[in-house]
Parts: structure tokens; sequence; C-alpha cells
């Protein structure tokens, strides 16, 4: 058994077990009034409320939507989803972002398949053994697919407890969950634990919300120790977090006879793997230019070589140059932010591609087929904004 955690040793002063059973009776009642109608609330099938639990991750209920709806009618099953094609997973994904979180479904869809002979888990251990899923996960699934007595902390859920108990913890602090996982082990209905994890989560993305919270307008402000005491603008401790990282890109536009384009498909491991762009360089290869000034010195090419230099040594195309200008593309991700600068070229054929890069010539009709995140999207409006000077 796991030691519990004493929450007086964090400074939270817990109810006694009448007031616990008065608020989850408050909670659920104005749930049940306002509960907000969502696709995923009208099933207890494990794997859609799996679907959308990951995808509510990082992304707003309004755009998972229609996401969640395309996703289960390309994937209406756990064995279709386990043996879907790379390019049709991101394709589903496209334009939501944090793309490992639609790779590890899969893994886990494919976990389901091996390790469970195709039958979604049942106990929140197992849940938690699929690929993707944390406790937070875990307990939403357990919880609201199986009626498990299991608390789906996320931030929303912290910010309304922390409120609720004053608690003087960080919350981004991921090592400060356990405080808040101990109150819920305390809060959470044994009778209705799906839709009391629910009702906090539609407490906290409304009235409950990060910028513009209601605290007269909650349901469970008689319960709300920061409301009561004046303490509501302090709560929830959120100390600020690492800037992203800034990164200088350069992309290469280069159109053949045909008006088409070139396309990379990324291959390395991590942020967009997998993702097709226009070929994207760092602005800063001091090194990579080294290596390159060295061999270009023996065609007694003397100076510093220009990105542009390096694109037609490594892809083996000579486009034109043209000057054309267009807008910087920028784009945040959470640890990174990237300024992309467009250079445009244009090539008399369809040369041949060569190397070990994934390369293909696609005209914008065909650009569809491709998966595309983000930032080229707006590479490609960026494009089309040109200007000639
Ligand atoms: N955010 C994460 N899970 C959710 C759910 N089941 N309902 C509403 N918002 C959510």
């Amino acid at each position: 058994m796991k030691k519990k955690l004493n929450l007086d040793d964090f400074g939270v002063e817990m109810w006694d077990q009448k007031t616990i059973e008065s608020f989850r009776r408050t909670l659920l009642a104005w749930y049940d009034q306002e509960k907000r109608d969502l696709p995923w609330r009208r099933t207890k099938n494990p794997y859609p409320i799996w679907v959308s639990e990951i995808m509510l991750q990082q992304t707003q209920v309004q755009t998972v939507i229609p996401y969640y709806e395309r996703f289960l009618a390309w994937f209406p099953s756990i064995k279709d989803l386990a043996q879907a094609p790379e390019e049709r997973l991101l394709k589903a994904w496209e334009g939501l972002g944090y793309y490992s979180r639609v790779r590890n479904l899969q893994k886990g869809a494919q976990q389901v398949m091996r390790v469970f002979a195709g039958d979604f888990p049942k106990t929140y251990e197992e849940i938690l053994s699929l690929q993707g899923i944390g406790p937070y996960t875990a307990g939403a699934i357990a919880s609201i697919a199986f009626d498990l007595p299991e608390p789906a902390v996320d931030g929303n859920v912290m910010r309304v407890l922390a409120r609720l108990f004053e608690v003087d913890y960080d919350i981004g602090n991921p090592s400060n969950r356990k405080i808040f996982q101990a109150i819920m082990e305390e809060l959470i209905d044994p009778e209705r634990p799906g839709d009391f994890n629910q009702a906090l989560m539609d407490l906290g993305t409304d009235i409950e919300s990060a910028k513009n919270p209601r605290p007269e307008e909650s349901p469970i402000r008689a319960f709300n120790a920061a409301y009561l005491h004046g303490t509501y603008d302090k709560y929830p401790i959120k100390l600020p977090k690492k800037k992203p990282r800034p990164r200088h890109l350069q992309a290469f536009v280069i159109k053949n006879g045909q008006g088409q384009f070139l396309l990379e498909k990324n291959q390395e491991s991590g942020l967009l793997s997998g993702f097709w762009s226009f070929p994207l360089m760092e602005n800063q290869l001091v090194a990579r230019q080294i290596d390159l000034f060295e061999t270009l010195k023996d065609k007694e090419i003397l100076e510093t070589p220009s990105l542009q230099k390096i694109f037609e040594e490594d892809y083996g195309l000579k486009p034109s140059w043209t000057k054309g200008k267009f807008p910087l593309v920028k784009h945040t991700f959470s640890h990174q932010k990237w300024q992309i600068k467009l250079v445009e070229g244009q090539l008399k054929e369809g040369a041949l591609l060569k190397g070990d890069k994934e390369l293909a010539w696609v005209a914008p009709e065909a650009f569809d087929a491709y998966p595309m995140a983000t930032p080229q999207k707006k590479m490609i409006e960026a494009y089309q904004d040109r200007t000639l000077d």
C-alpha cells in the first residue's frame, strides 16, 4: 500500500465528513443543471473517452470537438487506430500540436491489442500502464468509463483546489501534484466519481478560470477559503516558467518548372517528426558553415558560404534565387520560439532528388495529402503574401 500523504504537513486543513458530503451534493447538483453537453459525455466506451482526454490535455474543448469526431470516423475502433499508417495518423492530428500525443495514443492502442487482447483494461493500474497515459488521464478514464473513485488532477482542478483550501504550493511544479491528489482522494464522490471529476473540470474552465474568474457565481463559493478570506487573487500560486528558446530558421521555397514545390519530411525524432515542410535550416549553423567552407576552399571559393550555398550543396539543386520578400513567420511551441525567414528559388527542371533526405515535388493542390504542422501552414500563407521589390 502507498503511504498516505498527511495534508496537515502541507498546511491544508481538510474538512470534516459532513462538510465533504455537503460539498459533493452541492457540486453535483450544479453539474446536473449546468454540465456542458459534450460528445464524449454521451458514451461509457473507454476508447472515445481516452481519445477525448488525450486531445483535451493541451487543447481547448471547442477546438477538440471537430477533431474528435473526425478521429473516431477515421479510426472507429482501437484496432483501426493500432493499424493506422503514420501519414493518416498525423493528418488526423494536424494542427492540434504536441504530436507525440497521437503517436503514443497509437502505441497505447497497439498495447491494448497485444497485451489485453483488444479489450481496454478496466483497472487504474492497467490503464496507467498504457503508453501516453499518466495519472491524470488514467484517473479520468477510470472514473468516467468505469466509475472507479480515482481523482483526475489537471491544471484546472489544481487551480480550483488551490483556492478552495488556500494551498500555498506552486501548481506548476509537478512534485506538488501529490498534495492536490491527496485532497481529491478525500473529496471525490465514490458514487459518481466521473461526474465529480468532470464537474471540477467544467468549473475550472469557466467560472473558476485562470484569467477571468467569477467566484461570486461559483456554486461552491461557500466552501472556498480564498473567496471567504479575501485572498482569492493570491491563488493558485504559480511561479513563472522558463521562456521558450528562440530559434532563427530559414525556409527554402523552391518551385520547379511544373509549378511544384519542394517538400521535405522531418526524419528526426522529437519536435514535428514525420511532418512535411519546405526545407528548413538553422540560421546559425556556424559549425556546418565552417565544414562546408573547408570543402569549398578546394574549389577556390573563399567567401563564407551563405545558407543558400549550403542548401545547394546539401540538396544537389541550383535554383535561381529571387528577390521575393515575405513576412517573417513566427510560431511559439512550449519550449521553442521560431522565427522563419523565407527565401525563394526557381528551378527550370524538376530535378531529381538525391541523398538520404525524404523529398517530394508537390503541387499546391496536392498539399492536403501531406501532414503539415502549423509552422508550415503559416509559411504557405506568408509565401502567398509575397511582395517583390
Ligand atoms: N478537459 C479534460 N477532460 C475533460 C472532460 N472530460 N470534459 C471537459 N473538459 C475536459
